[in-house]
């Protein structure tokens, strides 16, 4: 269900004055929605003072958000063209890079960077180097896989960890084809430790490597969310049971990459209510979520990362609870309804995956009102340049008619 229609009456009052005039919750022509869309959209890429996330000033409100590329090389250092694919698409606020495993452990899918080597450092260097000298900013996000790893898609070879020893029923592409991700063994209290310290280290190295800061991918059934689901978390221990126990290796990690490079370099991405690859937070989800978020607001992370999809009711209590920056994605967004989160001001920055995977010059083509490339899912996952950094950018000058038709 889309916002618009579940957006509560009862807050009609605190919509912008443009949103009301066009009818955006009511049926509506073209024209109204074209009004909606050009006003959303200025806000967007015109904001009226910069957004800030941590110390930085954002030049809009666009977010790249993380995609997985699988064309790393087979010791985790990004791939060659890797610098090449983010500095195209540098002119977005934000890009947030692919899930980079923190540790050998952490690397579930085949050909993902990871950045706790010397290499891994080296190679994001050049990376970072790359969108900076183009005025862009990346957060790189640390990804643990957890239980959705296959033995076959890691240079170790190893079983995956998880908080308890249930297998999430997914299957997974290795080498050899689809298989079935095999049951993970569960971490001890010990190894839980070494995990968070894992995510520590890598934040370093991030910072190391040159990165603005990272995102802590707590999202999408990896393993910060493998601990919050009572489904793939059995635990007697201090770390499940309990909301309070759930939730507290997503808040110790978050800790822990803050006070090793600053809470202002630090944010985390949630989605609550996913429920796939045997993920179910139970009736007990949205308070879960009302707790995390609560504790996550006192650490003053950079951003929230919500990717939505779950319920509109949960979101509206998240945006209470957390005073930060919130960056919302919602998955299929039609095009026609960017910007409309930030108008509301139900979001600070939105972010978006498949479009900017398409579409380097993302922000020109939404500031020309131009047509976007489709994205080639076959070429999403591993490979070479094709479908990475050949999707083509708009041959004109955009800026000056833009901005003016939007006055
Ligand atoms: C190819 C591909 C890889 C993805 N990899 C990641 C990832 O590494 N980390 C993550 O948090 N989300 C990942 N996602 C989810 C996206 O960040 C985003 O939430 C999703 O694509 C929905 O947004 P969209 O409709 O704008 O594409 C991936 C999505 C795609 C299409």
């Amino acid at each position: 269900m889309s916002a618009i229609a579940s957006r509560p009456a009862s807050n009609a009052e605190k919509w912008p004055a443009a949103i009301q005039v066009a009818g955006m919750n009511r049926p509506s022509g073209l024209t109204a929605n074209f009004i909606v869309h050009r006003a959303a959209l200025s806000g967007l890429l015109w904001p009226s003072f910069s957004p800030l996330v941590g110390p930085y000033s954002l030049a809009n409100r666009l977010v790249m958000a993380p995609m997985t590329r699988s064309r790393a090389q087979l010791d985790g250092t990004p791939g060659a063209s890797a610098a090449t694919y983010y500095a195209q698409r540098a002119s977005i606020g934000l890009i947030v890079t692919e899930g980079t495993q923190p540790s050998e452990d952490g690397q579930g899918y085949l050909m993902t960077p990871g950045i706790y080597t010397d290499a891994h450092v080296a190679g994001w260097r050049t990376v970072s180097d790359a969108v900076h000298a183009k005025g862009g900013r990346l957060f790189i996000q640390l990804m643990h896989a957890g239980r959705m790893s296959h033995p076959d898609n890691t240079p170790h070879h190893r079983q995956g960890v998880a908080p308890s020893a249930i297998g999430s029923g997914a299957h997974m592409f290795t080498p050899t084809g689809l298989q079935p991700a095999p049951a993970p063994r569960a971490l001890s209290l010990d190894e839980i430790g070494q995990t968070v310290a894992d995510f520590r280290f890598a934040a370093r190295r991030a910072i190391e490597a040159g990165a603005d800061g990272v995102e802590i991918h707590g999202a999408n059934a990896y393993l910060i969310q493998q601990f919050l689901a009572p489904s793939a978390n059995t635990r007697t221990d201090a770390y499940g049971g309990s909301i309070e126990n759930r939730a507290r290796f997503a808040i110790e990690v978050a800790q822990a990459v803050a006070d090793e490079i600053g809470a202002d370099r630090t944010a985390i991405r949630l989605s609550p209510g996913t429920a796939m690859w045997g993920i179910d937070e139970g009736p007990e989800g949205p308070a879960l979520y009302r707790y995390l978020v609560a504790e996550l607001n006192k650490l003053e992370l950079a951003y929230l990362h919500v990717m939505q999809q779950g319920s509109e009711a949960l979101l509206v209590d998240i945006r209470r609870l957390w005073m930060g920056m919130l960056i919302l994605n919602r998955p299929g967004r039609a095009r026609d309804h960017i910007g409309v989160d930030v108008t509301w001001r139900f979001a600070d920055l939105e972010s978006y995956g498949q479009m900017v995977l398409a579409n380097p010059d993302f922000v020109a083509r939404l500031k020309a009102d131009a047509s976007m490339n489709a994205a080639d899912r076959g070429s999403f996952f591993g490979g070479g340049d094709a479908g990475y950094i050949d999707y083509p950018e708009l041959e004109i000058d955009v800026d000056v008619d833009a901005e003016t038709a939007l006055t």
